[in-house]
């Protein structure tokens, strides 16, 4: 079958590094793509929220299956504009539909659905500019440090954590008087601080029945420690060696289970991936944050210890089989460290030529904001490479991707140099 994959970063090109492995898989394309899919797929150049192209490549490409990477065009809707098309409607979609893809698009709507389904997550309340007073008196009520999060999608920024009352009552009207975040903080959920250690949890699910992935741990800030700026990643780690069998096991029947019965409870069709970033309390698992679609960096941890065909499990997914389908996952550790360009998250500068990628041995390098230009890979984004390593141990895996940076250069290449350092 032909296969269309939706986005443009690194998570993008492990999906189609890993399909592409499969005889099931007769073209490939992926769209925009990058430099890393441009070797091994069909880029093609169009925008991932303009649904009209995309149904015209389809078309023309003679498409059967479509892989939807980032939350965007789930958010606004892809996956409903397939089912209300005529020529689109006997195409696969992996991705849920607009209205369980809310479970990212709105924290609001996510912490509902946990209070609904009895999913442990910390308490919260939800505020407009309309009680915003109310909101200043919730924040009373609460130790620090106070936890604000815009409503709605705002790439990644739109949690504030801060220590100070005072702080947190200015930045709560920011939000909502102001519109620090747009339209995306015109709602503010205001929560519990959960003190604990992050992980991410991976489930393939079919609507029905649920497959999980490994667990994976990314790192999140842009400064060694944890320190600094909010990235959108800038290493990842699977297995996480704190994630015992005993809590992965509350993992799986607290969390879950209620999750996609609740999908189910709810009327609400789900075939996609569910990624639930939790933060281990004690020993218990509670629910940060719900996205609807694959982390960046941890696919790129996350699908090179799959071994099962990718293309079969969509195919499970979309035909509402996925139960018959077994899942087998590779022993080794596997960890990506993420090359950024210098000044990011903040201002950098793109344009320039990334060298050395052919000395790269025993690691794989996966694209992100990379692209081809006169013959050459230069950057074109802030995250521009992940470079991923098999272990027998994830120190081991480390080691290797560490070894194989010393080969890239760019002009300002940054990386961090302790990725793991916590575990
Ligand atoms: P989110 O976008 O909801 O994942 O939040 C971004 C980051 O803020 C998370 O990865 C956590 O590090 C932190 N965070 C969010 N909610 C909480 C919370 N209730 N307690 C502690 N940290 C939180
Ligand atoms: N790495 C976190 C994310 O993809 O949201």
């Amino acid at each position: 079958m032909n296969i269309l994959v939706l986005g443009s970063g690194g998570r993008e090109h492990t999906f189609a590094w890993k399909i592409a492995q499969s005889n099931q898989c007769t073209n490939l394309y992926v769209a925009p793509g990058n430099s890393g899919t441009s070797a091994i797929a069909t880029n093609l150049d169009l925008s991932v929220t303009d649904f009209k192209a995309i149904k015209d490549a389809v078309i023309a490409n003679d498409i059967e299956l479509v892989v939807v990477g980032p939350e965007d065009p789930l958010v606004q809707g892809v996956h409903d504009f397939f089912l209300e098309d005529q020529d689109l409607k006997n195409v696969a979609v992996i991705g849920p539909q607009k209205a369980a893809a809310e479970l990212e698009g709105s924290k609001e709507f996510a912490k509902e659905f946990m209070m609904r389904h009895n999913i442990p997550t910390a308490a919260y309340q939800s505020f407009t500019k309309d009680n915003v007073e109310e909101g200043y008196k919730f924040l009373e009520t609460l130790n620090a440090p106070y936890v604000l999060k815009a409503d709605g999608l705002a790439a990644g920024k739109g949690v504030l954590i801060l220590n100070d009352l005072d702080e947190a009552k200015e930045e709560l009207s920011n939000m909502l008087v102001n519109a620090k975040f747009g339209n995306a903080s015109a709602k503010v959920v205001i929560e519990e601080f959960l003190d604990g250690i992050e992980l991410s949890c991976f489930v393939l699910t079919d609507g029905k029945d649920y497959k999980i992935l490994p667990t994976a741990k990314d790192y999140k800030r842009i400064g060694e420690g944890d320190t600094g700026l909010n990235t959108g990643g800038m290493g990842a780690v699977s297995p996480v060696p704190f994630a015992t069998d005993e809590f992965l096991s509350k993992m799986e029947n607290q969390i879950v289970k209620p999750t996609v019965e609740g999908l189910q409870k709810d009327n609400l069709p789900y075939v996609g991936f569910i990624f639930i970033g939790l933060i281990k309390v004690g020993d218990d698992p509670k629910v940060i944050e719900y996205n609807v679609r694959m982390g960046d960096p941890e696919t790129e941890v996350v699908l090179p210890r799959l071994k099962t065909e990718l293309v079969t499990i969509f195919k499970a997914m979309a035909n509402g089989t996925l139960a018959d389908v077994a899942i087998d996952i590779d022993e080794r550790a596997a960890t990506t460290i993420m090359l950024v360009s210098g000044g990011y998250p903040e201002a950098y500068e793109k344009g320039k030529e990334i060298t050395g990628l052919e000395k790269i041995e025993d690691s794989i390098v996966f694209h992100a904001g990379a692209k081809d230009k006169d013959g050459k890979v230069v950057t074109s984004g802030g995250r521009v490479m992940a470079v991923t390593s098999y272990g027998d141990t994830y120190q081991e895996a480390i080691k290797k991707s560490y070894q194989n940076i010393e080969n890239l250069h760019f002009d300002k290449m940054y990386y961090r140099k302790d990725i793991g350092f916590d575990l």
